[in-house]
């Protein structure tokens, strides 16, 4: 087993389900069995409208609780968007972009990523900035092209000193939501690909941001998929919904 120089963040992505109450109960019972924090980073992300519930419960506790989608603008004729100000001022401390729901089935673009990511940063939001190919661009040999233009697009106004702020998720389309998780082989590729990419980018402080796979991740493949010295936490979809299977992926190595 070897030292981790980075925190194991373990984070879950509800999507657009639960209601307010499953909700909360949720967060108290995750809030209740995270004890101090100091070996692992938990969060949520949650849809926005519960994102002020959420955080009153989870406060006095180290739960990161965070968006799941922002626009890069402070105000103005955005309708339906939140602009990062409005993330935090409802105890949001955290925010994905780019994942892929929001790329695929909302058609938003490489050039916004940069944008996102930027202004998350300048409101004190600590980003998620979430990558992955499809299965046709992997079957084409694509997935190193596609993984380094997403992270040129998200990592366009990124400097060094704000490496310690930023995360990446490794999410290959294909495995979202569909019970296939990438193979150990493929997961240890990718985010070498990504690795690499991020020290030419950024230098030493590279070394600094967490690398997280998501895709299908399950109590049952938790431990293995933590057990590659590539992986640095995990973003769960599915199995962040209910307490019996977010728990054991948060206790991997119990
Ligand atoms: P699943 O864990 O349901 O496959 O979702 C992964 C995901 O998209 C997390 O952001």
């Amino acid at each position: 087993m070897t030292v981790r120089s980075r925190k194991p963040y373990i984070a879950g992505n509800w999507k657009m389900n639960l209601d307010r109450s499953r909700s909360l109960d949720l967060v108290k019972t995750v809030k209740g069995r995270i004890g101090d924090g100091n070996d692992r980073e938990v969060a949520f992300f949650v849809p926005s409208i519960y994102l002020a519930d959420v955080s009153a419960v989870a406060q006095g506790s180290p739960l990161g609780v965070g968006g799941q989608n922002v626009w890069f603008e402070d105000d103005g004729a955005f309708t339906g968007e939140l602009a990062p100000r409005m993330l935090r001022e409802v105890g949001a401390d955290r925010v994905l972009v780019g994942h892929s729901e929001r790329r695929h089935i909302f058609r938003e673009t490489d050039e916004w990523m940069g944008r996102k990511v930027r202004a998350a940063l300048d409101n004190d939001l600590l980003p998620i900035y979430c990558i992955g190919e499809t299965i046709s661009e992997r079957q084409g040999n694509r997935t190193d092209r596609v993984l380094k233009k997403q992270l040129d697009a998200g990592f366009a106004a990124v400097k060094s000193d704000d490496a310690h702020r930023i995360t990446v998720a490794y999410e290959p389309v294909w495995a979202i939501g569909t019970g296939e998780t990438a193979t150990f082989e493929q997961v240890d590729q990718a985010h070498a690909t990504i690795r690499k990419w991020l020290a030419n980018k950024l230098g030493e402080e590279a070394e600094n941001i967490r690398i997280l796979y998501g895709g299908s991740v399950k109590p049952d493949n938790a431990r293995q998929l933590m057990a590659l010295d590539s992986v640095d936490g995990l973003l769960v979809g599915g199995a962040s919904l209910q307490a019996e299977t977010f728990l054991p992926i948060i206790e991997y190595d119990a």
